[in-house]
């Protein structure tokens, strides 16, 4: 047992960043202060929850941002991540809620008196039920509004954001919302997918073009979500069905923003799956942005069923995993990020997500996540591993701050390095967040 975690040269360094991430649907609450999300849409409808929980008051954090602010404060970090939830922001008559912009104004300028850098996602899966209404990520016109509410956000935020996210994980808003509906808006059909994503990473190149120009000083880019998949066996099948896997869920995700094409695989799904590319859009998407952000859970192994496709297999028996039943292999983020640099003419690289829900208990006062520990020890070498071999990773950021509300599982699964007692809203700082504490308050000396 350990409850000491060691940091590596690089992440000792500093002009490293190292912060902690949130998500505005996942710990706001506050849900009656702004309009309706697809999110809150989609946790009424029964089954969809695994809990039946939904995201009304989750970690109370508009009510409760002071105390969460001097919880990071007193972690040592350098940087916090979360995100703007587009509908406190832009209300159904496209007039602008000063009431939260306000709430974050205030959060910044708190950020910015303590010496920690925010940075701000635009789009972290919370769009507005009222466009949803117009066909949500199907409608190219989503795109469009996407980048006025960038603008508006931009324009009140000034100089406070060191760094701005366009999207996190647009693969998860593309396929689990629209292809195989486990995320909301809810919608399954093969069709959706890739014209979902079309228009998400439309909007992310019209919104890099209102962050060039409103906010020039600022670091921009977008988070992508990556699974590096490994065959099951040596076979010429299970190794094709790998790189149909890979060109499926990781490439055509990079490939248009960092080089304006889809992956050669667009001519080889039916038509009708396809996205309606109109002239101009790859090089709107393919502006050249100062930063990916990489995030990373795990690995997958992929063999080929009988009629060609890949077929994701569960992880390893023998394996250890997380409380998400997701296999610990952090082997997989060195992998990933030397194949990222083998395949593109990458930018610099940060890890703006990696950690695990574990089965996480307050007894005594303490939340001995040792798990938590291990986890966070190997990956933070793992990355200092894909450093030496010349990859330029400039920060890590842990998921997450707080525990809280893991969309379609609700808020069983406890990712926070901070334990959230839902019923008291009390945060303990579990025994991964006083390992952190403790070593990045040696690294600043
Ligand atoms: C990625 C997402 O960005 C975040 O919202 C989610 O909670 C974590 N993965 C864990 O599943």
């Amino acid at each position: 047992m350990s409850n000491s975690l060691t940091l590596n040269a690089h992440f000792r360094s500093n002009t490293f960043t190292f912060g902690v991430a949130t998500s505005s649907f996942q710990i706001e609450g506050a849900a009656d202060r702004r309009e309706e999300s697809i999110w809150d849409r989609f946790c009424q409808q029964s089954g969809k929850i695994l809990d039946g929980s939904d995201g009304k008051i989750a970690c109370d954090h508009v009510n409760r941002w002071q105390q969460d602010l001097d919880i990071i404060d007193s972690l040592n970090v350098d940087a916090y991540r979360f995100s703007v939830s587009w509908p406190r922001i832009i209300r159904q008559d496209g007039s602008v809620n000063q009431d939260g912009v306000e709430f974050y104004l205030n959060l910044l300028k708190r950020l910015k008196s303590k010496g920690i850098k925010a940075y701000v996602t635009l789009y972290h899966w919370d769009l507005p039920q009222y466009l949803e209404d117009q066909g949500g990520w199907l409608n190219r016109d989503t795109a469009y509004a996407f980048a006025s509410y960038a603008e508006v956000v931009v324009k009140a935020f000034g100089e406070l954001v060191y760094s701005y996210a366009t999207l996190n994980e647009p693969f998860c808003s593309a396929y689990l919302g629209y292809e195989v509906g486990i995320h909301a808006p809810g919608k399954a059909k093969k069709e959706y997918g890739k014209k979902a994503i079309h228009h998400l990473l439309l909007a992310h190149g019209l919104g890099m073009k209102v962050l060039r120009r409103f906010a020039p000083e600022a670091h921009s880019g977008i988070v992508l979500n990556f699974t590096p998949f490994y065959p099951a066996s040596e076979s010429d099948q299970d190794i094709r069905a790998t790189q149909l896997a890979h060109d499926h869920f990781n490439d055509w995700y990079i490939r248009p923003i960092l080089e304006g094409r889809y992956p050669a695989l667009i001519d080889q799904i039916p038509v009708s799956h396809r996205p309606d590319v109109e002239p101009g859009d790859l090089d709107i998407i393919a502006q050249p942005i100062d930063y990916l952000g990489v995030n990373y859970y795990t690995r997958a192994r992929v063999k080929c069923d009988a009629p060609g496709d890949p077929v994701h297999l569960p992880a390893p028996d023998a394996s250890e995993q997380t409380a998400m039943g997701w296999e610990v292999y952090p082997q997989g983020l060195t992998d990933l990020l030397l194949q990222l640099h083998r395949d593109f003419s990458l930018p610099p690289v940060i890890i703006t997500e990696n950690g695990l829900a574990s089965d996480d208990h307050l007894i005594d006062g303490e939340v001995n996540d040792q798990q938590r520990i291990r986890y966070l020890q190997n990956h933070m070498d793992a990355v200092a591993d894909a450093m030496d071999q010349g990859v330029n990773i400039t920060g890590y950021f842990v998921w997450s701050l707080l525990d809280n509300f893991e969309w379609a599982l609700g808020y069983e699964k406890r990712f926070g390095i901070v334990y959230v007692d839902y019923q008291t809203q009390q945060r303990t700082l579990k025994n991964s967040a006083l390992a952190l504490t403790k070593s990045l308050s040696n690294r600043r000396q």
